[in-house]
């Protein structure tokens, strides 16, 4: 939700802020604020609502010189935008500046509390709270700052990642997660780095820290970092070395980081399935699942968990694995799932999909299904992420750090690896014969390829974009193996356009929604040769014969539904299981340009935010997992972590 960013070292830290917010912004952008300890212990508190630029501008030519410092870009949830309701904010004594991603719940009941001992609030926040809870446990107890945060804490219920500076402890930087995320990164000279994730950290240093969940680190100017649990206890600090390039983070001369994430799809698919589809051997390979091949093997149903667009990459792999691996699956919204009550048993084995691997629905929906003894299969694109560490064992999908806020490249690499993996359980449980088997791998070793021909001619869909662009309302329609991409092309509409368009199984139009057919209606239609290709045909009669505007993405060398269309988007022929992979495409191009012909911001669309870490007490306790983690690391290629070898289970 929102963004934060701290340095301590021998530098102006007010350069290191600004540019790692501009990193961070991607997470939330109502507005920014930092602070820094000037010298003379002056604590120099700057924010405004808005953009980091808006910040910029407001602070102007007089630059803050101080070496430690911390930064914010806020997602609000308590409190509209404002400059005052912005971070950093500062307790009673203006003793100490603090930023905070997440929650706290339990605010009301803490600010009841301060005032009542006398302490004056003047933002909205929750945040503002924390504050001022933790200069009060300082100016009653005595503690100093280090313990102090930890006692605070101890008050809170919710979600935090928070950074604390301290007017009389210049040579300190404190910092603490629960639930949501926080990265320390450890600089060459003396000094430290903290970021929501590592992309404000790379430019710098590639040696972090993944702070765990309740612990507080308290970093030192003489290059001393300690970090003890809320409870008191000592934790050893795991540096890790991750392998983000910077280029990864530029947008490499395209005008958005959408557009280039949508470009670099052949790559990302590419790399989601190297090392793991293996033509040679004719064969999968993918040490997660097979460290635990006994527990796949008598699985007697799949749950996949997600939101989302990792919702609907759940929902392309239920069509995957019922009709490859022919296991019933069953896919939850993670929100739904965590308070559902829902019956989990040890013989279910559950998937958890996530870009972020940070969003907090899912994230909870994971700790409940575990709790229930199933074993959880994550499927993941940020290494260190809480969700990677916190599954038994998963998948990376490699697609590369995902800047816009509009998922594109991590959906096609989710289900490339989805697909990968029902491939090898079809095969593994004796459904799949040799020629299908083979022939489904031989094609998603090519999928890479097809994309890289669908974008070639992308062209076209801006042409079609300006016929569509002033609609109010879109109605996208598939069936089978599509319906999930309708789905996800009516998402990325809604999402970046805000154009009111829905998805549907096409033959449920006749249900209802063919109501809304007019001439004003733009109607997406996914008719690629599959199984329901006639039927889809008809449900196009259906659309035209009442003055639909009908959009419909075809084979290539289609007759059929083309005749019937006013517009049609090619795609290469493919197995009907892979299509998705490639019909997604043009509905990903063709948001894109209908929000830029509408003066959209494509990267950063108004209430949205990268990561969804924030959501309200988590009913279930963290538990340490005391079974070995594994993730294939088969393809080594952008392995955010150097050596491969993920995470050692951790010690309690
Ligand atoms: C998709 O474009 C959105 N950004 C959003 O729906 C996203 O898919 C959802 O928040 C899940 O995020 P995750 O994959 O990081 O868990």
């Amino acid at each position: 939700m929102c963004g934060i960013v701290g340095y301590l070292g021998p530098n102006p830290a007010f350069p290191i802020l600004i540019e790692g917010l501009k990193r961070l912004e991607y997470r939330g952008y109502d507005s920014a604020g930092i602070a820094t300890l000037e010298d003379g212990g002056a604590l120099r508190v700057e924010k405004k609502q808005g953009k980091v630029v808006e910040l910029t501008n407001h602070i102007g030519e007089h630059h803050p010189q101080g070496t430690v410092g911390i930064g914010h870009t806020r997602w609000a949830t308590h409190g509209p935008p404002s400059d005052v309701n912005s971070h950093p904010h500062c307790g009673a004594q203006g003793r100490i500046a603090l930023i905070h991603n997440g929650i706290i719940e339990n605010y009301e009941a803490l600010k009841e509390l301060l005032t009542h001992r006398g302490h004056k609030l003047v933002s909205d926040t929750d945040t503002e709270v924390l504050a001022h809870l933790i200069e009060e446990v300082q100016l009653r107890s005595g503690l100093d700052l280090p313990d102090a945060v930890r006692v605070a804490l101890k008050e809170v219920v919710g979600a935090y990642a928070i950074v604390v500076l301290d007017r009389e402890h210049p040579d300190r930087l404190i910092a603490a997660r629960k639930s949501s995320p926080l990265v320390i990164g450890v600089g060459e000279g003396r000094e430290f780095y903290v970021g929501s994730d590592a992309t404000p950290i790379v430019a710098h240093t590639k040696n972090v820290i993944y702070l765990d969940d309740e612990e507080v680190a308290t970093m030192h100017r003489n290059g001393d970092l300690k970090i003890r649990t809320i409870g008191d206890v000592a934790v050893t600090p795991e540096i890790h070395a991750i392998e983000l390039e910077m280029a990864s983070l530029e947008k490499g001369g395209y005008d958005h980081f959408m557009l280039k994430e949508i470009y670099e799809q052949p790559r990302s698919i590419r790399d989601s399935i190297r090392g793991r589809v293996q033509l040679q051997s004719g064969d999968v390979h993918m040490s997660g699942i097979a460290e635990y091949w006994d527990v796949w093997n008598s699985a007697q149903r799949i749950l996949i968990l997600g939101c989302g667009t990792s919702w609907h990459a759940g929902l392309v792999a239920e069509y995957l694995f019922e009709s490859l691996a022919r296991i019933p699956v069953e896919v939850e919204y993670a929100s739904e799932f965590r308070y559902r009550k829902p019956i989990v048993r040890d013989s279910d084995v559950v998937i958890a999909i996530s870009q972020s691997g940070e969003t907090a629905d899912t994230l909870a929906a994971i700790r409940l299904a575990k709790d229930q003894g199933a074993h959880v299969f994550g499927v993941c694109n940020v290494v260190g992420s809480s969700i990677a560490r916190e599954t038994h064992a998963g998948a990376y999908t490699h697609a590369g750090p995902e800047i816009g806020v509009a998922s594109t490249k991590a959906f096609t690499a989710q289900v490339a690896v989805l697909t990968a993996m029902a491939i090898h359980l079809g095969r593994k449980l004796g459904h799949l014969d040799d020629r299908t088997h083979m022939r489904l791998l031989t094609e998603l070793d090519n999928i890479p390829d097809l994309v890289k021909r669908v974008l070639d001619k992308a062209e076209a869909t801006e042409a079609i974009a300006r016929e569509f662009a002033t609609a109010d309302n879109a109605l996208y329609l598939g069936r089978g193996y599509q319906f999930p991409v309708a789905l996800e092309g009516a998402l990325k509409l809604k999402e970046i356009s805000y154009i009111h368009a829905e998805g549907y199984p096409a033959a449920e139009m006749k249900h209802g929604p063919i109501a809304l057919i007019d001439e004003n209606m733009p109607v997406i239609f996914i008719a690629t040769h599959d199984e329901v290709y006639d039927k889809v045909v008809s449900n196009i009669q259906e659309v035209k014969a009442r003055g639909g505007r009908i959009l419909a993405i075809v084979t290539e060398g289609d007759t059929h539904a083309r005749k019937l269309a006013d517009h049609v988007l090619e795609v290469p022929r493919c197995h009907e299981a892979l299509a998705p992979l490639l019909t997604v495409l043009p509905m990903q191009l063709l948001s894109y340009h209908i929000a830029l012909l509408r003066g959209c911001n494509v990267d950063q669309p108004r209430n949205l935010a990268k990561s969804v870490t924030g959501e309200g007490r988590n009913p279930v306790n963290l538990g340490w997992f005391s079974t070995p983690c594994v993730w294939d690391v088969e393809n080594v290629v952008s392995l955010h972590l150097a050596n491969g070898a993920f995470l050692a289970p951790r010690k309690p």
